[in-house]
C-alpha cells in the first residue's frame, strides 16, 4: 500500500509491471502490442520485458497531463526525496522542463536575468516566452577556458539596474560541475520578491550527499530543472521539474508542463524515473560516497601526469566557483599540444573510451556509481601514454583564448522572427545575427539571435569548425553562411 514516508516503494513501476504481467489483450497503441509487431532483430535486442511495458495511458496506468492514481503517487514520492512541494516528471529531458519552469514566470516583456552561459533551452523559452533577458556575466577561467558560476554581486547589481526583473535563473553546477552560492543568491532574490530558477541539469545527485554543493530545493529556490537521467540513474530524457511553493504556484507550473509536453509519454522513460528515485532516496549516499572516492583518486593520479591538469578544491575562491562536484573530471590537455577534440578521438579509436565532451583545451569525463577502479586505470593508462607520446612530440602548450561576449542589440525573439537576409560567416561581422550558433555539448550559444556578431565570435567559431567540434544552430550546417537581421 501506497505510503508517502516509505521510499522502498515504486508505486508507478511496481503498476507497470504488475499490468504487463497480467498480459490483457490491448486494442490500444503502441500498434507494436508489446514487440510483437515490431522488426524481429529490434525487439529481440531490446528484449520483450522492455517492451511489456512500453504502454500508454490507459485507465488503470493514470495521466501524466491529469494524475489523480500511480504518477500521481510516484511524483508525491520524488517530492519528498528531492525536498521539493512538489514534483513533476518531464519525459522531454532538462530542456523540456526549463522551458516549462521559465513561462511559467515570465511571458511576452517581462524581465529575467539569465547568465550568458545558458543551454539553449533556456534561449529557446525566452523566444517562445517573448521575455527580455538582461545577461549576468559568469565568472570566466582562463586557465581552462571555461566559464563558471555568476557571483552573487553580479546577481545583486543586475537586480539594481533592472528593478523590473520578474525572476533570475542560474545554472547550478554547471557541466563542468562548479556551483555558485546559490543560498545567498536565492535571499537577496526573494528579499526583492524575484522568483529563483535553477537549471540543474548537472546536479540530480547533489540532494543526496552532504559533500557535494547544495541542490537547488536545499538552497530555497523556487525551481529547479533536473535532469535525472544524468547523474541519477534514470533513462536518458527522463527529468524532473521541483518546485517550491509561494512565489509560484505549482498547479500553474503543471499546466505549463502539460502545454509543452507530448501526449504520447513513455511509460518506459516514466517508470524509470521512479526506480531512480527510490534507489538515489535508499541508495543514493553510500553509492556516491563510493563513486566519490574513485573520482577523486582519478583526480590525484590525472594530476601527477606532466602536462594535464584536473582542477579540484582550489578552485573555489569565490562566490561564483563556491563548491564543486568532484565526479566531473575536467582534464586540461592543451599544455600537451592537444585539443580537447583530438584527446577525445584517440581516446575513442585507439583505446576504446568515450569521454562526455570535449572542446578546445579540455576533454571531460563524467564518473558515477556506475564506474569501476578498473575504468579508472583505464582512463589514466590512456591519459598517461597520450600525454607522454605528446610531450616527446610536440614542445608548444595550446593558448587559451576565450572570446568575448557579444553586445544584445535586440530582443532574441525580435531577431529570430525578423526579416532576415543571409550572409557569409565573415560578412555578418558587425550586423546582428538571428541565428543561434553553439557548440553541442555543452550547447552554450556562442552567439544568439539578437546580438552583434563581433571579428572574434567569428574567429572562435572557425576554430572550432577547424578543430572539427560540433559547431551546429543555423539552417546551414556548414556555417559557411548565417541568418541577420536586415538593415
Ligand atoms: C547546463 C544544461 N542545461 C540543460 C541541459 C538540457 O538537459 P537535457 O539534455 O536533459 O534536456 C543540458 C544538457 O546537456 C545542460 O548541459
Amino acid at each position: 500500500m501506497y505510503n508517502l514516508s516509505d521510499q522502498s516503494q515504486t508505486p508507478l513501476f511496481s503498476a507497470l509491471r504488475a499490468h504487463a504481467e497480467r498480459h490483457p489483450i490491448q486494442f490500444h497503441i503502441p500498434g507494436h502490442k508489446t514487440g510483437i509487431a515490431m522488426d524481429p532483430e529490434f525487439r529481440e535486442f531490446l528484449g520483450d520485458r522492455a517492451l511489456s511495458i512500453d504502454l500508454i495511458n490507459i485507465g488503470p496506468l493514470d495521466d501524466l497531463h491529469h494524475p489523480t492514481g500511480i504518477i500521481d503517487q510516484a511524483q508525491k514520492l520524488a517530492a519528498k526525496a528531492f525536498g521539493a512541494d512538489a514534483t513533476f516528471f518531464s519525459v522531454q529531458g532538462t530542456s523540456g522542463a526549463i522551458m516549462a519552469m521559465i513561462m511559467a514566470v515570465v511571458g511576452p516583456g517581462d524581465e529575467i536575468l539569465v547568465p550568458r552561459n545558458i543551454h539553449t533551452s533556456v534561449l529557446s523559452a525566452i523566444i517562445l516566452s517573448g521575455a527580455r533577458p538582461y545577461f549576468l556575466q559568469p565568472e570566466v577561467d582562463l586557465q581552462l577556458g571555461i566559464a563558471h558560476g555568476v557571483r552573487v554581486e553580479s546577481v545583486v547589481e543586475g537586480l539594481q539596474r533592472h528593478p523590473h526583473v520578474k525572476a533570475v535563473l542560474l545554472i547550478n553546477p554547471t557541466y563542468f560541475g562548479v556551483a555558485t552560492d546559490l543560498r545567498a543568491i536565492a535571499e537577496i532574490a526573494h528579499e526583492r520578491g524575484v522568483v529563483v530558477l535553477v537549471d540543474e541539469a548537472h546536479g540530480v545527485h547533489t540532494h543526496f550527499h552532504e559533500l557535494l554543493p547544495p541542490s537547488a530545493m536545499e538552497s530555497g529556490c523556487d525551481l529547479a530543472a533536473t535532469s535525472v537521467h544524468k547523474l541519477g540513474g534514470s533513462l536518458t530524457q527522463s527529468s524532473v521539474l521541483n518546485v517550491r511553493e509561494g512565489l509560484v504556484r505549482a498547479r500553474h507550473v503543471h499546466s505549463i508542463l502539460s502545454l509543452l509536453t507530448t501526449t504520447s509519454t513513455s511509460y518506459i522513460l516514466l517508470a524509470s524515473l521512479d526506480a531512480a528515485r527510490r534507489q538515489l532516496a535508499m541508495h543514493g549516499r553510500e553509492m556516491l560516497d563510493r563513486a566519490m572516492t574513485i573520482a577523486q583518486d582519478a583526480r590525484e593520479r590525472l594530476n601527477q601526469i606532466p602536462g594535464i591538469y584536473c582542477f579540484g578544491k582550489e578552485i573555489l575562491q569565490s562566490s561564483a566557483t563556491f563548491a564543486f562536484d568532484p565526479l566531473k573530471l575536467t582534464i586540461r590537455v592543451a599544455d600537451i599540444g592537444l585539443s580537447g577534440f583530438e584527446v577525445e578521438v584517440i581516446l575513442r579509436e585507439t583505446y576504446n573510451i568515450e569521454v562526455e565532451l570535449s572542446d578546445l583545451y579540455n576533454v571531460l569525463c563524467v564518473i558515477s556509481f556506475g564506474d569501476t577502479k578498473s575504468n579508472i586505470d583505464s582512463l589514466i593508462t590512456a591519459i598517461q601514454e597520450i600525454a607522454k607520446r605528446e610531450l616527446l612530440q610536440h614542445h608548444h602548450k595550446i593558448n587559451i583564448v576565450v572570446p568575448s561576449t557579444p553586445v544584445l542589440a535586440m530582443n532574441p525573439r525580435d531577431a529570430f522572427y525578423a526579416d532576415t537576409e543571409v550572409v557569409r560567416l565573415q560578412d555578418s561581422i558587425g550586423r546582428i545575427i538571428a541565428d543561434v550558433i553553439k557548440v553541442y555539448p555543452p550547447g552554450i550559444p556562442v552567439l544568439l539571435p539578437g546580438e552583434v556578431v563581433t571579428v572574434d565570435n567569428v574567429e572562435y567559431i572557425e576554430e572550432n569548425l577547424r578543430a572539427g567540434l560540433p559547431v551546429q544552430g543555423p539552417d546551414d550546417p556548414t556555417i559557411a553562411t548565417v541568418r541577420v537581421v536586415k538593415r
